[in-house]
């Protein structure tokens, strides 16, 4: 009996935080808005950081760290926005293969969070060269996925 309501009692709190997570999508359309204007976002503080890397604008480290601090924070925010069901079709353009495989989309999504932790890090040393090398990997960490999960 006891073992029965702890199961039910879990599968409440479970169902409430899936709830959670999904409800601020009414619909679709509203999960590749979300999602594209996050990436949208991520994009911009990324192009400043491209910029400073490839000497277009001087290298700010306050600067770059900031951006980096933005890119972190909004990397974790849209994945499952990606994964909301239905959301494969209408103005995507997302491949349907990814609602199909949710846990390799989850394993790119770590792996770029993690890339971009490691960018922070280095953005706050004060070793120039190892923040370059880094942005590279992060940039890989974008196409890598935009290659797979992109139509
Ligand atoms: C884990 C996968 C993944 C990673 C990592 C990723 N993206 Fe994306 N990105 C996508 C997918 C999928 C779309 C298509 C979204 C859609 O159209 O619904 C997208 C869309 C975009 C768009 C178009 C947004 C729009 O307005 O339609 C831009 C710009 C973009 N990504 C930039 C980046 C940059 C820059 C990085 C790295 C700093 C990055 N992405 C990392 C998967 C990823």
């Amino acid at each position: 009996m006891k073992t029965v309501a702890k199961t039910i009692a879990i599968l409440v709190i479970f169902g409430i935080l899936i709830g959670a997570a999904w409800a601020q999508f009414a619909k679709p359309d509203d999960a590749v808005k979300y999602r594209q204007s996050v990436m949208f976002v991520i994009a911009k503080h990324f192009g400043r950081l491209g910029a400073m890397v490839k000497g277009e604008q001087p290298y700010d480290q306050k600067v770059f760290a900031d951006d980096t601090a933005v890119i972190e924070f909004l990397a974790k925010l849209p994945w499952e926005a990606f994964l909301f069901p239905g959301s494969e079709t209408g103005k995507t353009t997302m491949k349907s293969e990814v609602l199909k495989d949710p846990d390799g989309f989850k394993s790119m999504a770590q792996q770029f969070e993690a890339e971009v932790a490691k960018l922070s890090a280095a953005a706050k040393g004060g070793d120039f060269n190892a923040v370059k090398a880094q942005f590279g990997s992060v940039a890989q960490s974008c196409k890598g996925c935009h290659r797979e999960t992109r139509k």
